[in-house]
């Protein structure tokens, strides 16, 4: 114990009695409050110690007396998702698409393994969000070639189109290129229908002879204002959305061979409660019918 101990004069505090060259080291302690949380610390640390899994031995682990692993904890958090999943599919697979969504809880579900299973299984062909490209219809706009009721959707969602399934939507667009119409007929019918629905105006063009072979061979299918026809995926032509890309030699090239998309059918891969939610996410995209 040094004896030297002095009061300094300028800040009023006691020495240590230490001294370097004239220097005098003051003596602060720690604050009481610090000094005992850091033994509050050391003291939790030994009982952790004791009471986890802590020290690795060669071959295994000093377990904890409490017998504590994260791994058991994320399994039984598993197990309880795994149950709440299964409640829930077995529901949507009972329940009427109508019923589902008057049940908040379960239709929220449902919507996101609806994304899910989109985002797997459509979206390679109806694009992210299904906002479509030419050939593969959008999805989230209100222009539809079947119909956008939830049970239309589930329709064509299950069977497909033009599919391998025994009860696909099917209609066959003829090819007017194979001596149904002239080459000159084709391309009259394609002026009216660029002029009169596409909405192009073509100064000098004469739509009469068009509108004659539109209302013939066409507007059976297509409406006779353009319409579009639900009863045969004939998509509207007076629209500015459209299946296939918005030009004349689009038209010219769909009437001549038409291309027929194919729709697989969903209902053979997919389980009746993914099933549901797939058509349920694809219903409320925005443009969902009721
Ligand atoms: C291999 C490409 C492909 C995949 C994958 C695909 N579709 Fe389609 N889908 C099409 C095509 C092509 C059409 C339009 C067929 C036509 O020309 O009439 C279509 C049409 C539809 C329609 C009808 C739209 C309307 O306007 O009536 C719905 C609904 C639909 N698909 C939903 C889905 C869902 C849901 C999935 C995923 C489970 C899916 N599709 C996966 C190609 C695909
Ligand atoms: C039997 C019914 C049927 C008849 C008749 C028919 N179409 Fe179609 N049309 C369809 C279907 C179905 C589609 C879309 C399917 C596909 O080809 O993928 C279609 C698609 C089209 C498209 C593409 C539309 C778009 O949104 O991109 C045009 C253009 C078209 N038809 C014009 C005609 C014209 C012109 C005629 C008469 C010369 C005609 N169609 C006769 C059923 C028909």
């Amino acid at each position: 114990m040094p004896t030297d101990i002095e009061k300094d004069e300028i800040s009023g505090q006691y020495t240590t009695g230490h001294e370097w060259d004239g220097l005098h080291e003051l003596n602060t302690p720690l604050p009481k409050w610090w000094l005992y949380t850091f033994y509050l610390c050391i003291a939790v640390a030994m009982a952790m110690f004791v009471l986890l899994p802590s020290i690795p031995w060669v071959h295994s682990y000093w377990h904890g007396t409490l017998g504590y692993s994260s791994r058991k904890v994320a399994m039984a958090e598993y197990a309880k998702m795994e149950s709440l999943h299964a409640d829930a599919s077995r529901k949507i697979a009972a329940m009427s698409l109508a019923d589902i969504r008057k049940d908040p809880a379960l239709l929220e579900t449902a919507l996101t393994a609806g994304r899910i299973t989109f985002a797997n299984n459509c979206q390679p062909c109806h694009g992210a969000g299904g906002q479509g490209r030419p050939g593969f219809p959008n999805l989230a706009d209100d222009v539809w070639l079947w119909g956008g009721k939830l049970s239309d959707i589930q329709t064509t969602v299950t069977h497909g189109i033009r599919s391998s399934d025994p009860d696909t939507r099917y209609s066959a667009m003829p090819t007017f290129g194979d001596d149904i119409l002239t080459a000159q007929q084709i391309q009259q019918v394609a002026d009216f229908v660029w002029v009169n629905f596409y909405g192009h105006a073509e100064p000098g063009v004469d739509t009469a002879p068009g509108a004659k072979i539109f209302a013939d061979n066409c507007a059976a299918c297509h409406g006779d204002k353009g319409q579009g026809g639900r009863d045969f995926g004939a998509p509207p032509l007076a629209s500015h959305v459209h299946l296939y890309s918005e030009s004349r030699d689009t038209i010219v090239a769909q009437v001549t061979k038409p291309r027929l998309g194919v729709m697989p059918n969903w209902g053979a891969k997919l389980d009746p409660a993914t099933l549901k939610s797939v058509v349920l996410y694809v219903h409320s995209l925005g443009g969902g019918e009721e």
